[in-house]
């Protein structure tokens, strides 16, 4: 007789649908990515209204401001899903090689398709990483990007501190992840969007479970403040918020710290 295998949380539509507080949440994850990389990308499109196209381009923009130092050589883009961030850093940067990983077998696939048709495409690597547990040498990266990925650590400053440990001093991080919105009317707006239209659309591409899961996973995110306290624990230094599109998304920066030596 066939053991039954516990495969985590599902939604009625069958679909995975990841719990918090489960000890397999890692599992439930990568799960919850495989079965949306294939739609991921035109899916992120329609639910943000278009808006995502922008909001990449202008947190490299922020980032420009906030750097001093050259352009980057060795980037490492953390999460990459199907590539789209690490594709735009690789268009900013030409001088710039960008290691693109995430720890999901089907997302790191579709990026390196994804990429074979673009120009930029030959200056990316991709690889399967854990956030968690990078498997870089310490000091071996002069920028490490991340869009949409914090919301689903389950340790963040374990997170952080992986990404200060792969940081030359000097270097840069730039996280791109979906905020609380500034203003409190616009907040309830956002929230009624966010947390009954988005889940509505997810339905019917069979993917109800992801797309509750995602509102879930704005309220497990410190607030703007706390996370740059969280930065600075972490080794960070000259942190800065900019919020974008009254706060719906938010690119936080920050330095490696020059003059400590690599933190734990
Ligand atoms: C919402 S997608 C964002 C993809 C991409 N960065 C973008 O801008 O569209 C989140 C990605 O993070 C990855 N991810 C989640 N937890 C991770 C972890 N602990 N380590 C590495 N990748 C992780 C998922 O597999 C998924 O591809």
């Amino acid at each position: 007789m066939a053991i039954p295998v516990n495969r985590g949380r599902t939604a009625a539509d069958g679909s995975p649908y990841p719990d918090r507080r489960a000890p397999s949440f890692e599992r439930e994850i990568r799960r919850m990515f495989t079965h949306i990389a294939e739609r991921y990308e035109w899916f992120d499109h329609v639910a943000s209204l278009g808006n995502d196209y922008v909001w990449r381009p202008r947190a490299l923009w922020d980032l420009d401001r906030f750097r001093s130092d050259g352009p980057p050589i060795r980037v490492l883009d953390l999460g990459c899903g199907t590539g789209e961030l690490a594709r735009q850093v690789a268009r900013h940067y030409p001088g710039a090689r960008v290691f693109a990983t995430d720890f999901t077998a089907a997302m790191v696939a579709k990026a390196a398709v994804e990429s074979s048709r673009r120009a930029e495409g030959r200056r990316l690597d991709f690889g399967r990483a854990n956030a968690l547990r990078l498997p870089f040498v310490s000091e071996s990266f002069d920028l490490v990007t991340n869009a949409f990925v914090l919301r689903n650590l389950s340790d963040l400053s374990r997170a952080l501190g992986e990404m200060r440990r792969v940081l030359r001093p000097g270097g840069a991080l730039l996280t791109l992840e979906i905020t609380e919105p500034t203003a409190p009317w616009f907040g309830r707006l956002f929230h009624t969007y966010f947390d009954r239209v988005v889940p509505s659309l997810g339905a019917l591409v069979r993917s109800a479970g992801p797309y509750r899961y995602l509102p879930e996973s704005l309220r497990s995110l410190p607030s703007r403040e706390e996370f740059l306290h969280a930065l600075k624990r972490a080794g960070f230094v000259r942190v800065r918020a900019q919020p974008q599109s009254m706060g719906i998304v938010t690119t936080f920066l920050g330095e490696a710290n020059p003059s400590s030596a690599e933190k734990g």
